[in-house]
């Protein structure tokens, strides 16, 4: 089993400890927060606080860091932990640019440790079954996605917090919500290839931004619509059309306390098929994915290709919301 030291005990850095509770997999056992709450956040969550990074890097009964720190901090953070040796899970986005992705894996590879990134939503059960039927070919050529992922949980957060940031959170909603949906495209239609991407305040006082619309076009050549917005209550779907026949997946929740999911299949010849699935915590699915590749147990389905794709359509994303023109991607 692993035994993580994790970083930052904000909201998901406590969802994550909470999640992993009765893991067999991977177990938080320790804490780190220069926030004046960590001390006793970490004895309510049950793990050892330690007083700064320094000190998890240099504890031998510490195999693995998790990165639950502001955008801003990942790649120096992700970097740090490799040269220590540790495997390193890190909230998405992995890094705010290419070359710092680039850097960030090249450094976990020559060290030979792990690294794993927050994606929870491909370890969903629904989009496990969708990848099923894309590469059973019963969909047919993909030709484009339409997706979507809303939720209002910042409209309290005080002025000065650092997701209302625009250094720490470019693109307004981008690397909140609109971060899962690209991974999510980049993982059905690989590298992409241009962007063109709308960001408006309009529905809140969060100044960055609170309503993205982007439209990716990949090397396939196919699209994908993404929109994401932080001033309408939680909404999550995502529609995948195909030569012979479409799929749509609703989520009922947001991830943090996942209620299930309904995929609505439609094949071209055949009735539409519903089907409800049952909750199931894709963050914790996604956390042992990545513990059963480091203890050399499974593969973890998050190819380094992946992770590097998706922050390089990210940095366009960010480039053309500044811009209003269309940004190339660069080759990752
Ligand atoms: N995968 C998901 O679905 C998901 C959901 C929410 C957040 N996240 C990601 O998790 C990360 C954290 O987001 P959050 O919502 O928990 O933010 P948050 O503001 O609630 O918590 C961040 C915490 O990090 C602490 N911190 C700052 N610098 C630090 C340092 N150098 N060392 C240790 N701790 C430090 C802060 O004091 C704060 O407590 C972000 O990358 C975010 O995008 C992922």
């Amino acid at each position: 089993m692993l035994q993580a030291a994790i970083l930052g005990l904000g909201w998901w850095g406590r969802t994550i400890v909470r999640t992993m509770q009765d893991s067999a997999a991977l177990r938080v056992v320790a804490g780190i927060d220069p926030a004046p709450f960590a001390a006793s956040a970490c004895a309510e969550l049950g793990i050892r606080h330690l007083p700064d990074f320094a000190a998890a890097l240099a504890d031998p009964a510490i195999d693995t860091i998790i990165l639950c720190t502001p955008h801003t901090q990942h790649a120096a953070q992700i970097q740090a932990a490799a040269a220590a040796g540790k495997h390193v899970f890190c909230e998405k986005p992995l890094c705010l640019n290419l070359a710092d992705a680039q850097a960030s894996v090249a450094a976990c590879n020559r060290h030979n440790v792990m690294l794993g990134v927050g994606h929870e939503r491909r370890f969903e059960p629904a989009i496990a079954d969708l990848r099923a039927l894309i590469d059973a070919g019963k969909l047919g050529t993909i030709l484009q996605i339409e997706a979507n992922f809303s939720q209002d949980k910042f409209l309290t957060l005080p002025r000065d917090n650092w997701r209302l940031n625009p250094v720490e959170a470019p693109a307004g909603p981008m690397t909140a919500t609109g971060i899962h949906l690209l991974d999510l495209a980049v993982s059905f239609l690989g590298p992409a290839e241009r962007a063109l991407v709308h960001v408006k305040q309009l529905g809140s006082d969060l100044t960055n931004g609170d309503t993205l619309a982007a439209m990716i076009r990949f090397k396939s050549g196919a699209n994908a619509l993404l929109t994401a917005i932080l001033a309408t209550p939680f909404d999550g779907r995502l529609a995948l059309y195909g030569s012979q026949g479409w799929a749509e997946i609703r989520d009922k929740t947001h991830p943090e306390a996942p209620e299930g999911w309904t995929m609505t299949v439609a094949l071209r010849g055949e009735e539409r098929s519903v089907r409800d699935y049952p909750p199931a915590s894709s963050v914790r699915a996604n956390l042992e994915a990545f513990a059963s590749q480091a203890l050399g147990k499974g593969i973890y389905r998050m190819p380094q290709s992946d992770m590097l794709a998706t922050i390089a359509a990210l940095e366009a994303v960010f480039k053309s919301a500044a811009s209003g023109e269309i940004e190339a991607v660069a080759v990752s």
